[in-house]
């Protein structure tokens, strides 16, 4: 029975490419949740002759929607020579980073991932500082030092305060003129059909955002909603990407 349940919640996990680890389990924080592992992703990708963000991609069926996702931000105008300090919380395999740094070709690039195995590997692949990531702070990161802050598929399934803390921390960090973009899963991600592939899915991890809530909260905070759109293939249904400007503060 308790060998069912384990491979039960695994199963919930997997399909979204957060694993539950025994073995291999190298997170540094204890508000981390679980991902693939870097060991054995690293090492398959590599037997099949792809590079990691492709055999992902290929395995999830979300074939280049990596590049779909950056297009859809490049319109935005977000990538651009005065983006000199990028921050991505959440970094994972690097999906998002390669382009992103390509595009912006940028300084500095710093990322928080708790999971100390998928770190080390942005660093020697990437040229990325990993920080020490305490899973819910941007804490070795200046007051506003950083011209873009990023999170692809975290906010989706961080419980509620540790995405308030995060929140926080992107307003402290941002600089005047700069970017925050996230996506998120709000009320428009959970239409009736959507709700029920979810349900039969047996998935557990979605957490639901309000967008009003968040776009009231960095209004506040002297932020512009600038964009949205839908990453239609977010695992079984589809999350929302929102754009943020901070504005100076001479205006
Ligand atoms: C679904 S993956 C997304 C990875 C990558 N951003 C992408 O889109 O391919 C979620 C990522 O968030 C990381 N993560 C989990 N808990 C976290 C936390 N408390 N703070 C920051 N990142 C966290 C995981 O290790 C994983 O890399």
């Amino acid at each position: 029975m308790k060998t069912k349940l384990k491979q039960y919640i695994k199963n919930i996990f997997k399909a979204f490419g957060v694993e539950i680890h025994k073995s291999g389990y190298s997170n540094s924080s204890p508000y981390a949740l679980g991902y693939i592992s870097a060991k054995e992703t690293i090492d398959v990708s590599s037997k099949s002759g792809l590079s990691v963000g492709d055999y992902l991609e290929t395995i999830w069926d979300q074939k280049d929607n990596r590049y779909i996702i950056i297009d859809e931000l490049n319109k935005f105008g977000i990538f651009n020579i005065n983006i000199k300090n990028i921050c991505e919380i959440g970094t994972g395999a690097g999906l998002y980073a390669e382009k992103t740094a390509e595009l912006c070709q940028p300084v500095r690039y710093e990322s928080y991932e708790p999971d100390k195995d998928w770190a080390e590997w942005l660093t020697k692949k990437y040229n990325i500082i990993s920080h020490d990531a305490d899973g819910k702070s941007l804490s070795c990161t200046q007051t506003s030092s950083i011209d873009l802050v990023l999170a692809h598929g975290v906010f989706v399934y961080l419980p509620f305060l540790l995405t308030y803390r995060y929140f926080q921390e992107i307003v402290r960090v941002t600089n005047d003129e700069g970017y925050a973009v996230f996506d998120i899963l709000s009320e428009e991600c959970f239409d009736d059909n959507t709700l029920k592939s979810w349900v039969d899915s047996e998935q557990m991890f979605p957490c639901f955002l309000s967008e009003d809530y968040i776009i009231e909260f960095f209004t506040k905070h002297r932020f512009s909603l600038i964009g949205e759109f839908f990453n239609h293939k977010f695992n079984v249904g589809k999350s929302k990407y929102l754009i943020f400007k901070k504005e100076s503060s001479l205006t």
